[in-house]
């Protein structure tokens, strides 16, 4: 039996090979179909042999979304909903962790004007806004939260968490990375506070312990909860979390009793750096693409500095395979726990690299799995690689404007069907 194939234990399940789909937001949102829309992907991904699903992320609030497409599990009910979908999808042997995450200063009531000009409350953050970004944000209200909020926060972790148990989740995992509100707690690049938040590592990170802490009481210590863990770069010299802090806290998250890490390298800011590839191209090219840009962004230089950051990124972090290796066989050289890798990971060969040089071991594809739900199966069988995907980045705008999670690459599609 290859290593691919063999269980592991996450808290208290069993997923049963070492393959699972990354978050990537499915757009399922928040009405009425969105279980069926999550089911639509996932049951395929398990008939196909991914052992692990982690749906894309959810907000634990009714405001805080960086998408329209994201749905809030901000109610019991809500929640339930999911419930015969993740039937569906155990019944075709897969488990499914949620990601739970709030956008902080980068949710869609800052910038996407329909929901901005609805906004009921502040934009939260960590500290007052860093002067490189302060230009996007004029008229935005910014609220920067005190350390009962923070505290407030990680009891709402657990509460949500509890109800994913009683829908059927077998796990969450924390949206800790991609300049996300934990993220922004993180990140010396947003955490300036002078409490006990803010300042040494063990402070910047001290919320997800909080989390952890509320999870284990409101869910049960063996529901699985699991975290990213990002290293950071930045422009111009700017603060961030170094590779070293990242394996740092990693070994801070083992301690505090998580059940796996997903270490990763990120910008700062909210880009593609997380997704490396090109620049989309469709934001113009696609009409209703494009459309879709003009009513969440009627200002021409929110707009142009949006398509800058897509263009910038693309420059900055090209596709490269495997990406995140160094960071990911470090955190693994030092933790416990398990260590999810994702990031350009392709084909059956790198995802066996990665479990038999023992860097990793759970191994994460994402965007590949929009174009093509039998890519599991390949892999499984060991000569599979992505006859579609291309790394476009085009998925990218579409889910930050609240498009349906898929390929929107055409050349993708024709070759798939070769
Ligand atoms: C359209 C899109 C949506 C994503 N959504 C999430 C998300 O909700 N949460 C998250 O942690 N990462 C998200 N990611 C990052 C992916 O999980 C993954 O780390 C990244 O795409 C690199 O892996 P890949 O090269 O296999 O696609 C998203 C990426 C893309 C392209």
């Amino acid at each position: 039996m290859s290593l691919l194939d063999t269980p592991l234990r996450l808290g208290g399940v069993t997923v049963r090979n070492r393959l699972y789909r990354a978050p990537v937001l499915e757009g399922a949102g928040d009405g009425d179909d969105a279980a069926a829309t999550y089911q639509r992907h996932f049951v395929t991904n398990a008939e196909h042999g991914v052992g692990l699903i982690v749906q894309g992320s959810s907000c634990i609030w009714p405001e805080g979304r960086s998408s329209p497409g994201m749905t809030c599990v901000d109610s019991r009910e809500k929640m339930l909903r999911f419930a015969p979908m993740l039937d569906a999808v155990h019944a075709a042997g897969a488990k499914v962790f949620l990601q739970l995450g709030h956008a902080g200063i980068y949710a869609m009531e800052a910038w996407h004007e329909p929901y901005a000009s609805r906004r009921q409350g502040p934009i939260l953050a960590a500290s007052p806004l860093p002067w490189f970004v302060r230009p996007s944000f004029r008229g935005v209200p910014v609220h920067v939260m005190t350390g009962d909020e923070v505290r407030a926060m990680a009891g709402r972790y657990g509460e949500v968490a509890a109800w994913a148990r009683e829908a059927g989740y077998d796990g969450i995992q924390l949206g800790s990375a991609n300049a996300k509100l934990l993220d922004q707690f993180l990140s010396p690049f947003y955490n300036r506070r002078n409490d006990e938040f803010g300042g040494s590592l063990a402070n910047r990170a001290r919320v997800l312990r909080l989390i952890r802490e509320a999870v284990a009481e409101r869910a049960g210590a063996d529901f699985a909860c699991s975290v990213k863990v990002p290293a950071e770069v930045a422009p111009l010299g700017l603060p961030h979390s170094s590779q070293q802090e990242a394996i740092e806290l990693a070994r801070l998250a083992a301690e505090w009793g998580f059940d796996a890490v997903t270490p990763v390298i990120v910008s700062v800011l909210p880009d593609t750096t997380l997704a490396r590839g090109d620049a989309p191209t469709n934001l113009r090219a696609n009409k209703a693409m494009a459309e879709r840009l003009r009513r969440a962004a009627p200002n021409r230089s929110r707009r142009a500095s949006l398509r800058f950051g897509y263009w910038w990124a693309a420059r900055r972090a090209p596709f490269k395979p495997v990406w995140n290796r160094e960071l990911f066989a470090a955190v693994k050289a030092t933790v416990p726990i398990p260590v999810f890798a994702v990031g350009g990971i392709r084909t059956a060969e790198e995802v066996n690299d990665v479990l038999d040089s023992g860097h990793a071991d759970l191994v994460g594809i994402g965007r590949p799995f929009y174009a093509e739900p039998d890519l599991a199966a390949r892999i499984l069988a060991g000569d599979g690689a992505p006859r579609a995907c291309r790394n476009s980045n085009r998925c990218v705008p579409a889910q930050m404007l609240g498009m349906p999670g898929a390929c929107y690459n055409p050349a993708a599609h024709r070759r798939s069907g070769e």
